[in-house]
């Protein structure tokens, strides 16, 4: 009803309604480089069609004649009763489609009370995007850093800034291969914005500061390879210096801005993370823990059998590995493994609420959003994240309705046919 009353009365016409015009609109108003960062994929872009052709390998058989007049769309996720089976994924370096970033995606998802799950390559440090939010429900995500002191404090800040659950992206371990990025030799300039998390850190800095003060140390090698000094790393050197605070800022030649973004490359991701660093950081917190980026069933049951309490199926929107199973298809697997036991998640692909409504169908317990609310961002801020959300959350409302349920729990494989 909201959703066509807005209609009726006005809505930004800034953001329109669907997904292509949405994008389309989106690649209009952003900068060329940022626009392929978030629309592109890994190799071919295989696995991100996959993505979103394994939705149309499944129909709904809507039911009729049952009163489905008053409907509830809200589910419970590990003790909490959210208005819908949705999040927001994390996303980072919302920076570089709008300059509120973070703090407007923070804001549109206080307003709506879908959570959001702060990104570890935010452009906006957890605790200011927390500070937006009230009582509004948030999760943060890790990527494993090479320092486990990092780690440990970067939980910390999560627990503090009242996060509801960790989710370990586990796909990431080292960026994929993504073309749009390369040719454009743009990744410098994107990681750049990625970073608030980072130079927010008290162990970071003193990494840092550690770094710059040695001897020698900062023209040592990296271990991760250092950005040629194309105009885009520059920038991404400014973007550092900018968010370390004091008399460094003006001075790219100083120490301490170079020692940053070294520091950055060399611990920013442990490709070697094992299941032994998980049950190092089961022992570490009380919070659940979701393990993203799982796609096979023996790694679902070996997260659960490792003490953890669910599990993100997802292809980090086919951005990491080419010719990777679809999300979608990976879904009835694992929800077979450990359905029973634990929430499955899902995100790459979700585009509307009919999407939603047949990933939770086929065992989904909620679903997480990727681009649509960064074109939404883009467009409008965060009345183009809330509209993009109350779009989603309309739909999927209507299609329970016009479907013959009530509630979300009614939902199983049983309304869907397999057509592809
Ligand atoms: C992401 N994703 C992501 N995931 C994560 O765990 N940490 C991160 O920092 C990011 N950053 C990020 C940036 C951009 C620009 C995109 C598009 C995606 C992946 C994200 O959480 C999610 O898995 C996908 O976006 C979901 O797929 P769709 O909805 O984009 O198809």
């Amino acid at each position: 009803n909201e959703v066509y009353r807005a209609g009726v009365y006005g809505r930004s016409p800034r953001v329109p309604v669907g997904i292509r015009r949405l994008q389309e609109r989106a690649k209009r108003v952003l900068d060329a480089r940022a626009y392929a960062y978030v629309a592109g994929g890994a190799g071919d872009e295989t696995t991100q069609r996959a993505n979103r052709a394994a939705f149309d390998t499944w129909a709904v058989v809507p039911r009729v004649l049952r009163d489905a007049s008053a409907r509830d769309t809200s589910v419970e996720l590990f003790g909490r009763r959210l208005p819908a089976p949705l999040l927001l994924g994390p996303v980072g370096a919302l920076e570089l489609v709008h300059p509120e970033a973070d703090l407007a995606v923070a804001r549109a998802a206080a307003a709506t009370g879908v959570p959001m799950v702060f990104s570890n390559q935010g452009s906006r440090s957890m605790e200011e995007c927390a500070a937006v939010m009230g009582a509004a429900p948030r999760w943060f995500q890790l990527y494993w850093s090479t320092s486990d002191e990092l780690v440990e404090s970067l939980i910390g800040r999560a627990e503090a800034a009242g996060c509801d659950a960790l989710v370990v992206t586990l796909d990431t371990t080292m960026l994929g291969w993504r073309p749009r990025d390369l040719d454009l030799g743009h990744l410098p300039f994107a990681l750049g914005k990625g970073i608030a998390q980072y130079t927010s850190d008290p162990v970071f800095r003193r990494l840092v500061e550690a770094r710059a003060a040695g001897a020698g140390q900062t023209d040592s090698p990296p271990a991760q390879p250092q950005p040629r000094p194309t105009p885009a790393a520059v920038k991404a050197l400014v973007t550092m210096a900018k968010a370390w605070p004091g008399s460094f800022r003006d001075n790219l030649r100083s120490p301490l801005p170079r020692a940053a973004v070294e520091t950055f490359l060399s611990i920013y991701s442990r490709p070697s993370i094992s299941w032994a660093d998980l049950t190092w950081l089961r022992e570490r917190t009380k919070l659940p823990i979701l393990l993203k980026g799982v796609l096979h069933p023996d790694d679902a049951r070996r997260a659960l059998d490792e003490g953890m309490d669910g599990v993100v199926v997802s292809t980090h929107g086919g951005r990491q590995v080419d010719r990777s199973i679809a999300a979608l298809d990976a879904l009835p697997d694992v929800v077979a493994a450990i359905g029973d036991r634990a929430p499955v998640l899902l995100d790459s692909g979700i585009r509307s609420g009919a999407d939603v409504f047949t990933a939770v169908a086929l065992g989904a317990r909620a679903v997480l959003l990727g681009r649509p609310f960064a074109w939404g961002l883009a467009l409008a801020g965060e009345e183009g994240v809330r509209q993009v959300i109350s779009d989603v959350v309309g739909e999927f409302d209507l299609t329970l309705g016009l479907t013959g349920h009530t509630a979300v729990d009614q939902l199983s494989p049983d309304i869907l046919r397999r057509v592809g």
